[in-house]
């Protein structure tokens, strides 16, 4: 895992951003994996400022989402579909017919689910996942618990997601229990993952992620299993890792390790 520490969170969005802009840059028909929630906010206005200045080109690129809430219509201003569109896909050139985001109202969830892994598969499989992560150590909406295995489901939410979502809804009681989340094992397999966080409440489970046990208690410790994560965190989610100074020399003298390993 190759961890980034920056002093800030706009700092945190324009070196994720430049991450997903170079790996469009390296094929242009690359398979995304996004997020939602307030963590990517401003990477996707990073990008989208790259598409506009730059030329970034998204009009072959073929995007997944990792979850949405059940029974949430996609026009529902608190959907994950309402989000995307807000923040990121009405201001770039993709392609509406290439994006994909779990529909929360669907007839027959279940069936659903399956179709959507068999859409990832003829994609040819994810090859950048963009991660956050929740304060209970969830990746998607992979609650405690989750199987290292799981795949595109429904799964109850946990009671701190069900508490941290409510600040979107105006009644406690509209706050959905229940989301579809493609899972840990559909994350995996990933040809490669990027993950960002960003403030102090994060900083307890980013350490228990990164520098802890594996445990499907904290599905994020998943992630250490994976062979290629990048990890993107702004100080404050960083402040409670422990090898901070080892992770900066690594990545400050990552080009001088690279030449003299004749890369
Ligand atoms: C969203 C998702 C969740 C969030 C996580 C953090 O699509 O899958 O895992 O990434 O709950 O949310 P924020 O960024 O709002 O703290």
């Amino acid at each position: 895992m190759e961890i980034t520490i920056t002093s800030n969170y706009e700092e945190m969005s324009k070196v994720s951003a430049q991450i997903i802009a170079e790996e469009i840059q390296r094929k242009h028909d690359l398979v995304l994996g996004l997020a939602t929630g307030d963590t990517p906010i401003g990477t996707y206005q990073e990008l989208v400022k790259i598409h506009k200045e730059e030329g970034l080109d998204f009009s072959k690129v073929k995007s997944f989402n990792l979850d949405e809430y059940l029974g949430l219509a996609p026009l529902h201003k608190n959907s994950y579909n309402y989000f995307m569109w807000e923040n990121l896909f009405k201001h770039i050139n993709i392609n509406p017919e290439n994006v994909y985001i779990p529909q929360g109202n669907i007839k027959d969830p279940e069936q659903f689910c399956a179709w959507y892994e068999a859409q990832i598969k003829e994609a040819g499989g994810i090859d950048l996942q963009v991660l956050g992560i929740g304060r209970d150590g969830h990746i998607a909406f992979n609650e405690p618990g989750s199987s290292f295995a799981s795949r595109t489901r429904i799964k109850a939410l946990y009671k701190q997601t069900i508490e941290d979502n409510a600040r979107f809804f105006d009644k406690m009681e509209d706050v959905p229990r229940f989301a579809i989340t493609i899972g840990i094992g559909t994350i995996m397999e990933a040809k490669k993952i990027l993950l960002i966080a960003n403030g102090k409440n994060k900083a307890a489970v980013c350490a228990q992620f990164i520098e802890g046990p594996v445990t499907s208690q904290i599905t994020a410790t998943a992630l250490q299993l994976h062979s290629y994560v990048n990890i993107v965190l702004d100080k404050d989610a960083a402040s409670k890792l422990e090898r901070t100074e080892y992770y900066d020399w690594v990545r400050d003298n990552k080009h001088s390790v690279q030449k003299e390993i004749g890369r």
